[in-house]
């Protein structure tokens, strides 16, 4: 074979290796191969030297041309791949903007808090202040200062978890009313507060009980205040936060704090002045009474010139009647199938 010949062939072989080839390092293989220090090319260039003088330019010639032909083809080949990667990598990188968006959950109000909310709204509207406390308290606040001093057997009724000898985790936000009262300054008008909070009591846990719940405490103090001004205050949170027509009913009860201390009741259902007793489901709801003249004393209030009432009412309890829920359990165990469900509630 001539060295022309060689030429053609060795153009030809290229062509069709690049023809071939599927990546950009199988061409860099090729360029390589061809004009490398030892490429087939080269070789073939520096054969040129055993030519007769007057072939060499001839031959020269046809070598450049192939060399730039093959150059560009090469280049020509590494553009084409580049940009046939660019379509596959934008192909699959392509986003369908008619697809659907996520849907961003948002959080909303754990039920619980959304009762508590409504019910300090209502009583912010009648005037109330409200006094959050602390869950953690001393002994006296929560026992003593409520008429319970040490060893008084009432304390069996609120098993205590204790921090301390004197220190506790709150068995009731009763343990409010002593501050308030210490607080208040009676010149200004009767004491109207309300204190919402987590309690917690040594109870083994079941479908009414938990070991922790909460509380709702109210405490009016004031001059001429009786027994009316409680039922009167009950009654009309209740119309709000149940609609009206439920009936209330006071049973009488004992807390060491209020005297007379009652029971109170609501109707499940809605009833009127015509509904036979026998068809009223009642449901026991919240304490009340008014203030032991002790508990007044201690505050230094004057029992002959004061009086008032308390209540403590559990919005666990009303959730669950408001909501027909049967198990506390489930607003303590964070499954969102549940907690959705009152995700419009309050909005
Ligand atoms: N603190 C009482 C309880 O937890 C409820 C109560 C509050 C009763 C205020 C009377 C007055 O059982």
């Amino acid at each position: 074979m001539d060295i022309k010949e060689k030429l053609k062939s060795l153009q030809e072989r290229v062509v069709q290796q690049l023809s071939l080839s599927k990546t950009d390092d199988a061409v860099e293989d090729i360029r390589v191969h061809l004009l490398g220090k030892k490429g087939d090319l080269t070789k073939i260039l520096k054969g040129l030297k055993d030519l007769a003088p007057d072939q060499r330019p001839l031959v020269g010639q046809l070598a450049n041309e192939i060399r730039h032909n093959l150059e560009e083809q090469i280049e020509d080949k590494r553009a084409r791949l580049a940009k046939a990667l660019l379509d596959r990598q934008l192909a699959a990188e392509q986003i369908d903007v008619t697809l659907p968006g996520k849907t961003v959950t948002i959080g909303t109000k754990h039920v619980l808090q959304q009762i508590q909310d409504q019910i300090e709204d209502h009583f912010i509207s009648q005037g109330f202040q409200v006094m959050y406390g602390t869950e953690v308290e001393t002994d006296e606040f929560n026992f003593a200062r409520m008429n319970l001093p040490k060893d008084h057997p009432a304390r069996d009724m609120q098993d205590t978890f204790y921090l301390t000898p004197n220190i506790l985790l709150r068995t009731q936000t009763s343990a409010m009313q002593a501050r308030a009262m210490d607080r208040h300054d009676f010149a200004t008008g009767p004491l109207k507060m309300v204190s919402p909070g987590k309690v917690y009591r040594r109870d083994n846990d079941d479908a009414t009980h938990s070991h922790q719940f909460h509380q709702v405490e109210g405490l009016v103090v004031g001059k001429g205040i009786t027994l009316a001004d409680l039922k009167g205050t009950l009654q009309a949170l209740t119309d709000e936060l149940f609609g009206k027509g439920h009936a209330m009913r006071f049973r009488q009860s004992y807390f060491p704090f209020t005297e007379p201390s009652l029971e109170v009741d609501i109707s499940w259902n809605i009833v009127d002045d015509q509904t036979p007793a026998e068809d009223i489901r009642w449901i026991e709801v919240l304490g009340a009474g008014m203030v032991h003249p002790n508990v007044l004393k201690m505050a230094h209030i004057d029992p002959e010139e004061y009086t008032g009432f308390a209540f403590g009412l559990g919005p666990d309890r009303f959730a669950m009647i408001k909501y027909g829920i049967d198990d506390i359990r489930n607003f303590y165990l964070d499954d969102l199938r549940f907690l959705k469900q009152f995700s419009q509630v309050g909005k």
